[in-house]
């Protein structure tokens, strides 16, 4: 790991204002600057940047932290890299990692392998090679300029083309086995190819680096796809296909319409559909999603028209939801995937099912219904329940009660009947919506308020830290980001010289929270004023309050309890328990 001097250094020389101008353009709004936020697209700039506190926080998307956060969001790197790039950039000396992770040097030495991997397979796409893929892309009829575009190539027939070609450049065989390209003969007798007689896709990331591959078999073997394994520039569930090519006109679009194979973004993309992505048949992932966020604000599914894209539709739509995407499901009609699409109805056919997708709580109900047997009245009532379910989960009260319209016309019944089953279903469970959304949405409790004020200032004051830590415990306090961040602050040694701030937004593991800290700290000049000392005395005040109330009802419970069923010691001890809380 790098030197905490080092990453001090960094800390005191990088100055946010500065970090954060080469993205994004900032204006001076009173003491803080103002952008549009890089993170989500806007219209009015809601991205805030502090000088004063070295903090930026999107009061639209919510992304929040110090430089280091910024640099690791906009660059998709880990807090190594990102404390290397700006190392290099303010002239300070990192000293390389030599950790588990490969040092930068290595990870270079990775691209340049997986490159050179990938001008080879393009190369003999071209040569003799290459003829029976170039009539299978004409069979598919990709065009030349697409086949440049997207690198397209092939790996030949024989088992080692590629390993003796790098070989004969120099590269070492413990290099290309870490690059994820030849397999360790069973054995130990050396190495052979990963990619034999396959059509090759390189998978670029969205910096516009070659980090794998995909590659179609072209004869009958099995698997029909193979994929790259994971490497140390590789993470699978981080990288959505095509991303480098589409990315600028998804920003544009403010939508992504998202595909599972390769061919189902490049044919659409040849046709002029270039607001598309690929998730290459794997369940999606939330760094997907919070990738794609940074560049669409919708998100319209694509997948294929059978049982498997519906159930892959259905899952996604939850994950993406929570990154505050929308979400449409386009129902393919004429061919089982986009490519089909295209090939038997053209361009018009598929742009036709892409605009009328539907909304996602329209495809969830539909998709209900269609499971049960509507001519049976207890087959509706099971439907009716499970769309209460589905329905209770949308805040806006609005579109909750126009689509308990549509699905009562559906299963012939009246609206309220299905509002009622909602508000009954809601009863028993807890909201779906996670708590920094719950707690936007309505204003803060004043226990809520004090949980809040208590962080800003413990973080901000080494003083109010030490109270928090000698009064409080992570029990007594109810928000899961504020929960989050006690735990880290009992579980740390805080130095003198550190900033509790940024030492957490360094160290917080949960997002949520480092984003609940930079929100909250944006927000809260309270490290400034000079009543800081009243405001934590009343802080803990309303929290030991709080605590003791809770105390009190358990025990009064208790007590009861204990009565009913004649244990009259218990009784006797649990009041004089009772009584010390309310003396105290
Ligand atoms: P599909 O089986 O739907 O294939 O897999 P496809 O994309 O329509 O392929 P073509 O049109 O027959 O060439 C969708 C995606 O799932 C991944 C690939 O990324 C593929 O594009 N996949 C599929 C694999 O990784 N391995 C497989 O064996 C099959
Ligand atoms: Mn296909």
């Amino acid at each position: 790991m790098i030197p905490k001097e080092t990453i001090e250094e960094i800390r005191k020389k990088a100055d946010i204002v500065k970090v954060v101008s080469e993205y994004v353009q900032l204006r001076k709004r009173g003491k803080n600057y103002l952008g549009l936020c890089p993170f989500h697209s806007e219209k009015t700039p809601s991205f805030t940047v502090s000088e004063e506190k070295q903090i930026f926080h999107c009061f639209g998307c919510n992304e929040g932290g110090n430089a280091f956060s910024f640099i690791m969001k906009i660059e998709n790197i880990s807090f190594v890299e990102a404390a290397e790039d700006l190392g290099a950039k303010l002239d300070i000396n990192v000293p390389k990692s030599t950790n588990y992770e490969l040092s930068k040097g290595d990870k270079d030495k990775l691209f340049q392998v997986t490159l050179m991997a990938g001008q080879y397979f393009q190369t003999c796409l071209n040569g003799n090679d290459g003829e029976i893929a170039r009539k299978y892309l004409n069979q598919r009829n990709i065009t030349d300029k697409t086949r440049e575009l997207f690198y397209l190539g092939v790996a030949p027939i024989g088992w080692d083309n590629l390993f003796k070609h790098l070989i004969a450049r120099g590269v070492s065989p413990a290099l290309i086995e870490k690059s994820g390209l030849i397999l360790a003969r069973e054995g130990g007798g050396g190495y052979y190819d990963r990619f034999r007689n396959r059509l090759i896709f390189p998978i670029v990331d969205q910096r516009d680096r070659l980090v794998a591959f995909g590659g179609r078999s072209l004869g009958d073997e099995e698997p029909k796809y193979l994929n790259s394994s994971d490497t140390q520039i590789y993470h699978k569930g981080e990288t959505l296909f095509g991303l480098n090519l589409t990315k600028d006109n998804i920003k544009k679009h403010k939508t992504a319409i998202m595909v599972e194979g390769y061919f189902d973004l490049i044919t659409p993309f040849q046709n002029g559909v270039q607001n598309i992505v690929a998730t290459l048949g794997t369940a999606l992932t939330i760094s997907q999603c919070k990738l794609l966020a940074r560049y669409a604000d919708t998100i319209v599914l694509a997948f294929d028209a059978d049982a498997a894209g519906g159930v892959a539709a259905e899952r996604s739509i939850e994950l993406l939801r929570d990154q505050g995407l929308k979400v449409k499901v386009a129902q393919l009609i004429s061919g089982k995937d986009p490519d089909e699409a295209i090939q038997k109805s053209g361009l018009a056919g598929f742009s036709k099912c892409i605009e009328s997708a539907l909304p996602f709580l329209e495809f969830r109900i539909k998709r209900i219904l269609a499971r049960y047997n509507l001519a049976e009245i207890e087959a509706r009532a099971k439907a009716l329940q499970e769309i209460a379910t589905i329905l209770g989960q949308e805040s806006d009260p609005y579109i909750q009660k126009e689509y308990a319209k549509l699905a009562a016309s559906w299963l012939k019944t009246d609206a309220d009947t299905i509002l009622t089953t909602i508000k009954r279903s809601q009863h028993y469970s807890y909201g779906g919506r996670n708590s920094l959304q719950r707690m936007t949405e309505k204003p803060g409790s004043r226990i809520e308020e004090a949980e809040i004020n208590l962080i800003a200032l413990a973080a901000q004051s080494k003083e109010a830290l030490e109270t928090l830590k000698q009064r409080m415990s992570v029990e007594d306090f109810k928000l899961a980001p504020v929960q989050a961040i006690v735990a880290l602050i009992f579980a740390s040694d805080f130095k003198d010289d550190d900033s509790p701030l940024h030492f957490l937004l360094d160290n917080l593991e949960d997002e949520e929270a480092r984003r609940f800290l930079s929100r909250n700290i944006m927000d809260k000049p309270l490290g400034d004023t000079e009543n800081k000392e009243k405001i934590l005395n009343d802080c803990l005040m309303v929290l030991n309050n709080e605590r003791q109330k809770h105390k009190v009802a358990g025990l009064k419970l208790a007590i009861n309890q204990a009565e009913k069923s004649g244990q009259s010691k218990e009784v006797a001890k649990l009041l004089v328990e009772l009584n010390n809380e309310i003396s105290w």
